[in-house]
């Protein structure tokens, strides 16, 4: 991760999760490493943020 020059947040948290957020993890994981950006882009996924 600390080579990484930008991270993607998304939330992991039950609310989110439960608002499909898993899907947009795993979408955004595939299509980064189809243009083969997955060494330079992390997509994280933290606790609630409290938006929910
Ligand atoms: S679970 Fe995502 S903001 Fe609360």
């Amino acid at each position: 991760m600390a080579d990484s020059k930008m991270h993607i947040l998304v939330c992991g948290g039950t609310g989110c999760r439960a608002s499909q957020s898993e899907q947009i993890v795993g979408d955004l994981k595939a299509e980064l490493e189809n243009r083969n950006l997955e060494n330079d882009v992390k997509v994280i996924t933290p606790g609630c943020f409290g938006f929910c």
